[in-house]
């Protein structure tokens, strides 16, 4: 089986102005000078992609898109495309994200046109699933992503161009996380459905004191953190969990 190195991927979401967002991003960067065993991405807001990039110069921090449009260009008020993550540095692009599918009305059919779009323009795409508190609830969370990946994922998926990261609905932001062992159950059901190699993250109030047991389990490759990758110091304790 290939070899999946971890990966740490913070998602800044709708967090960050030039301030802060840059001593976050320099504090990343010097922690990464110490040595790490797992890939670290950064996905800082549209809008300090390119300082961001700088002050990751000369580390081995990446830097990576929260969404990208399905088109290359054109009449897209508000949109950024993959192409212009691409220009701006990014080598990854989140897809699918779930506050994206729920508050933007994205279905399975927009993620995978994304999909494909971060792949033209050589990104990597972090295609995200992930189920509600309800699906969760009525035994159907297996069901659901298993859907979801079906509707999401091209045909001609390879693993170094693809990463998916689980991330429950239900415990985005609330500080609630799966039992390990659920973990483990959905993420085996999630391989099914992958290339050989593909690395899937766990995401979901992951924080410096649960990293360890989750990062531990044999079919997690890594974190999406939301809230905790905005602390520098909290990040790089998740990076050293992995
Ligand atoms: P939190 O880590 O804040 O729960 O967010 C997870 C997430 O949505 C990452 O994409």
């Amino acid at each position: 089986m290939a070899e999946r190195k971890p990966l740490v991927a913070g998602n800044w979401k709708m967090n960050g102005r030039p301030a802060d967002g840059l001593a976050l991003a320099r504090g990343v960067a010097e922690r990464a000078r110490a040595p790490h065993r797992c890939d670290l991405l950064v996905c800082p807001p549209f809008t300090l992609l390119a300082a961001v990039g700088e002050a990751l110069s000369g580390s081995d921090v990446m830097l990576g898109g929260q969404d990208c449009h399905s088109a290359p260009s054109g009449a897209f008020t508000g949109c950024i495309s993959a192409e212009m993550l691409k220009d701006a540095g990014c080598s990854h692009a989140i897809v699918g994200h779930s506050e994206r599918r729920h508050t933007c009305g994205e279905t399975d059919a927009d993620v995978r046109a994304k999909t494909l779009a971060a792949w033209r323009a050589g990104l990597v795409a972090i295609v995200c699933v992930g189920e509600t508190r309800a699906e969760r609830e009525a035994g159907k969370a297996i069901e659901i992503v298993g859907a979801q990946l079906a509707g999401s994922l091209p045909d001609e998926a390879s693993a170094d161009q693809l990463v998916v990261a689980y991330e429950p609905v239900w415990a985005i932001g609330t500080g609630l996380t799966p039992t390990t062992a659920d973990i483990a159950e959905i993420h085996a059901a999630i391989r099914r459905h992958l290339p050989d190699g593909t690395r899937i993250l766990y995401g979901g109030s992951v924080n410096p004191k649960n990293a360890a047991e989750i990062l531990a389990l044999a079919e997690v490759d890594g974190a999406l953190v939301g809230g905790a990758s905005l602390k520098a110091d909290d990040f790089w304790a998740i990076a050293q969990a992995a």
